[in-house]
């Protein structure tokens, strides 16, 4: 199993570009099941999650390739196969969404139930409601979604989500795209990722309207083609980096960026402190690092809102401010595990439920600790390269599902930062 050491206490200077979004490359690939042309996405970020991802679609029949640069090529000209099964879904939750796409191109799927994962229960009532409502029959049974859709093709109809869900909103598009008719849906997510995915989708001919807001409308249309599709830049990516130059402090420019969806962690961490400017499609980060970080309190929310996903990161900063500062996670109910971990470094944090109270600033020093989830781990990282003395992250493959050559965009900055495997 591999390992990171991290020798923390050097500032990070320099340039490091953006990969692809993971979260939007997941549901652009269950894409490809639409139509039986090729979709060929450039910008395509590679990770254990796009690999998994690219191993279920190709149980289904479908044809991928990948050229040396970051350009993913799926065919899914014949789908020989309706079924996808537990072994290639419980590893990762967003393979759950080739269900919508099986239904609304094949008129039936058998897909595993993705079931919990470390950060909480996370159902998929929403998606199964959502494809009632456009006419699908849904049993659950020995684990498995069963669905079918009488007559083969799925309707148009209206859905309002009970609550906000990025997963249900995407993977209703995706299904609705195909139906006969018009679907309205209401109280849908409006993050990047969702206008992204209805990009592709409108590329390969869909009638896609209002991603991006929280109404969206789809005109069934009876067959989708290939198309070409840039990945839009990955802002978890973007927030996380900026987040460990300001912790590292140091001046870094991250390129490849789309600096307007991370407005929410802009603001925030200005208010810590940290001199954020923003180009078209870059943005530069810099704190002095003898400059003390001020403590400012979170509440994660729904995009626009602050991103469950950089909660994490960003207590990996303020454990390094003066004073008390409370971060709030209102989407997912066990997402602290990285608490006591960065408590193992130094770090002064009491959770009590939904809230984590922080007290800097902590004196972190290097220690062997635990990767827990994709997200977590990372605000690890974070926090050795702020921390006096060599940290050891174990359990990297949970990096790995999410950062692409994590190791290799750091030390070209000025981290001390290398991969070990315990079998060299
Ligand atoms: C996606 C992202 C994830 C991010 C999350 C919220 C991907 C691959 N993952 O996850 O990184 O943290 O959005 O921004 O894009 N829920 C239900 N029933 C459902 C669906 C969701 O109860 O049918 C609940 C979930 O348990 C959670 C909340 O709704 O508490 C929001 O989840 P959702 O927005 O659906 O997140 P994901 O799409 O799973």
């Amino acid at each position: 199993m591999d390992r990171i050491l991290l020798r923390g206490g050097n500032p990070l200077h320099g340039e490091i570009p953006m990969s692809g979004a993971k979260n939007s490359a997941l549901k652009l690939m269950a894409a490809c099941l639409l139509t039986d042309e090729p979709l060929v996405l450039s910008n395509a970020p590679r990770l254990a999650d796009t690999r998994f991802m690219a191993h279920l679609l190709a149980h289904l029949g479908v044809h991928s390739s990948e050229d040396a640069g970051s350009v993913l090529t799926l065919n899914a000209k014949d789908i020989t196969n309706t079924t996808a099964p537990y072994e290639l879904v419980r590893k990762m939750r967003a393979t759950f969404n080739v269900l919508g796409p099986l239904l609304a191109r094949m008129g039936a799927a058998k897909v595993s139930l993705p079931g919990g994962c470390a950060i909480g229960a996370r159902p998929v009532d929403l998606h199964l409601k959502a494809f009632e409502a456009l006419g699908a029959e849904i049993e659950l049974s020995e684990g498995y979604v069963e669905a079918k859709v009488p007559g083969g093709r799925l309707k148009g109809g209206r859905v309002v989500f009970p609550f906000v869900s990025v997963g249900a909103t995407e993977h209703t598009m995706l299904a609705a795209t195909l139906a006969s008719g018009t679907s309205v849906l209401e109280n849908c997510a409006c993050e990047p990722e969702i206008a992204d995915l209805a990009g592709c989708l409108n590329a390969m001919g869909a009638k896609v309207s209002g991603a991006g807001t929280s109404t969206i409308t789809i005109e069934g249309v009876e067959k989708l083609s290939g198309a070409h599709w840039p990945v839009v830049p990955d802002r978890i990516e973007t927030g996380t980096y900026a987040l460990a130059a300001a912790a590292a402090g140091g001046k870094v420019r991250l390129t490849q960026v789309r600096p307007q969806h991370n407005d929410a962690l802009w603001s925030a961490m200005e208010q810590a402190g940290v001199t954020i400017t923003q180009g078209e499609d870059w943005v530069e980060v810099e704190r002095d690092p003898a400059t003390p970080i001020k403590a400012v309190d979170i509440e994660t929310r729904p995009y626009p809102g602050f991103p469950t996903d950089l909660q994490a990161q960003f207590m990996g900063l303020m454990v390094l401010a003066e004073g008390a500062s409370v971060m709030t996670e209102t989407i997912f109910e066990n997402r602290f595990m990285h608490a006591p971990e960065l408590s193992r470094m130094g770090a002064d944090i009491h959770v009590r439920g939904r809230e984590a109270v922080v007290r800097g600033p902590a004196k972190l020093t290097g220690a062997p600790v635990m990767a827990t989830d994709l997200r977590a781990s990372v605000s690890l990282v974070i926090a050795g390269l702020a921390a006096k003395g060599e940290t050891e992250i174990n359990r990297v493959y949970h990096l790995d599902r999410g950062f692409e050559r994590l190791e290799e965009k750091l030390s070209r900055c000025g981290a001390d930062i290398r991969r070990v495997n315990d079998r060299e």
